[in-house]
């Protein structure tokens, strides 16, 4: 008897444990779900079918701002702008008559609307969940502002470049090509859907890869950005000059280059022509000097000296006065001769670069009185410099003195003409005057036409002022012909 109560106390007891143990398990996976529900990184919002609001966690509070308590005298609906309330209503009972886990509105842009008013779009996933006698909808919510900014800023961005006249393209370093706009399409008639994948490089010929290769490219790597005036030849035989700028981009796992370029053979041809007018001129102005000019104070010379000779036997003060003023006026006609040869680099044409740079610093130490050598000559980049590259060597060397001359109080002018280590030609102009001004605002011409001299000719050009510790002005060009001469 006594044996039969203790065995019925013994399983009630097991019962008990084994109902403790399950509600134990019961509150471990209700406390893991708490927690995966609480940190999930979308709003998540429960409701019933009549759209009552039953359970939220922390990232829906956060995204429409109510409290836990306020969501839950709210309706589904609530969350809505107002113009699409009514509808809702409806789609809720469709779903509800056949429930399934999907996308809500996956046709429609979606919008939720927060306690302040503001609405906000977002994507909704829809769950259906039985819970006893009733089915219950959770909605996981994704705010999606910032990515349809993005998306915006980037049809905006892709808009633009669609519509610059310059060709914008994305290269990796071995020139395969990763994105083209229509403005490289127009630069290099390559079309947009032809272009991607295939190699930048293979449209170009060697020397335009190079300079690519070896000069943009490291600029770019160098100093972040950079730019080059580029004379580009196409393999299709087509020509024309580039203004490329390069920057470095790395997207994702693409490590490369953006380029900006701009066909700017046109301005090329025009600078070419002025530059050539102004030559032209300059030609002109020393031959009327010299023609109409030095043979007019000749003619006055010849009269002085006659004058001179009268006056020598009688009047001793006249004589003075007119020998004087003769060989003031041979002085002058000297000088003029000096300035016309200047003018006509005829010595350029006749004897080469050295000797056209030679006569120039006699010329300046001469009619200026200044200290101004030509240092050092590299006879044999010289000689191998195109007469039209010479040329124009010549005159940025002569406004070079000239401005040192003028602007800068130099005790020392010093021209030298060197090659490079990859073989170009480097000619510079030293002083060691007072330097530019770092914040220079000029009128003048010199500077601007040095410039386009050097641009036409494909040279590097650069002004290198200290101020108290003079100027240095360099011109590195190749010895190969230029086009657009
Ligand atoms: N070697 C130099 N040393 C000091 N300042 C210089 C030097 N070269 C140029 N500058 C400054 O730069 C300015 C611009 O020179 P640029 O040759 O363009 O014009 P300019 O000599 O004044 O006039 P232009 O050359 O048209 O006759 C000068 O006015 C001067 O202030
Ligand atoms: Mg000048």
């Amino acid at each position: 008897m006594v044996s039969k109560k203790k065995s019925s106390n013994e399983s009630s007891l097991q019962r008990r444990i084994a109902e403790l143990e399950q509600q134990i398990a019961e509150q471990t996976n209700l406390d893991r779900f708490r927690l995966v529900f609480e940190a999930a990184p979308n709003g998540i919002i429960v409701a019933n079918e009549s759209g009552r609001i039953a359970m939220v966690n922390q990232r829906a509070e956060k995204m429409f701002g109510y409290s836990r308590e306020e969501f839950l005298k709210l309706s589904i609906d609530d969350l809505l702008p107002h113009r699409f309330r009514k509808n809702h209503s409806k789609y809720r009972g469709t779903y509800h008559s056949a429930p399934e886990t999907r996308e809500m509105g996956a046709d429609r842009e979606l919008f939720a609307l927060k306690k302040n008013g503001t609405e906000f779009p977002v994507e909704i996933g829809l769950t259906p969940i039985p819970d006893h006698d009733e089915l219950l909808i959770i909605s996981s919510i994704l705010d999606i502002t910032e990515r349809k900014n993005a998306n915006a800023k980037m049809e905006f961005q892709a808009e633009i470049l669609k519509n610059v006249s310059e060709a914008v393209f994305y290269l990796r370093p071995d020139g395969e090509i990763l994105d083209w706009n229509e403005g490289a399409e127009r630069v290099f008639g390559i079309a947009q859907e032809d272009a991607a994948g295939h190699n930048f490089f293979a449209l170009l010929d060697e020397k335009t890869v190079e300079v690519f290769k070896n000069r943009l490219f490291p600029g770019v790597i160098e100093k972040g950005s950079a730019s080059e005036v580029i004379r580009c030849q196409l393999r299709n035989g087509r020509d024309f000059f580039l203004r490329a700028k390069g920057t470095r981009l790395r997207q994702n796992r693409d490590d490369g280059f953006i380029i900006c370029a701009s066909d700017i053979t046109e301005q090329k041809r025009l600078e070419a022509k002025i530059v050539s007018i102004s030559e032209n001129e300059q030609r002109r102005i020393g031959q009327d000097l010299h023609d109409d000019l030095c043979s007019q104070l000749s003619g006055i010379a010849c009269i002085t000296k006659a004058m001179e000779t009268r006056f020598a036997q009688h009047q001793k003060e006249e004589f003075e006065l007119m020998a004087k003023v003769s060989e003031m006026v041979s002085a002058a006609v000297t000088k003029t001769q000096k300035i016309a040869k200047g003018l006509i680099p005829a010595v350029l044409e006749n004897q080469g670069l050295k000797s056209a740079l030679e006569d120039l610093v006699a010329r300046n130490r001469e009619v200026y009185g200044v200290n101004c050598q030509l240092f050092h000559c590299n006879e044999s980049i010289a000689a191998e410099l195109p007469n039209a590259t010479s040329i124009q060597l010549y005159r940025i060397a002569q406004e070079a003195i000239n401005n040192a001359v003028k602007h800068s109080e130099a005790a020392k002018i010093e021209i030298n003409l060197s090659e490079t280590h990859d073989g170009r030609a480097k000619l510079s102009i030293l002083d060691n005057g007072k330097g530019m001004p770092s914040d220079l605002v000029s009128a003048g011409l010199g500077l601007l036409t040095m410039r386009q001299r050097a641009e036409m000719i494909g040279a590097d050009f650069e002004i290198q002022a200290k101020p108290k510790h003079g100027t240095e002005i360099t011109c590195i060009v190749s010895t190969h012909p230029i086009i657009h001469e």
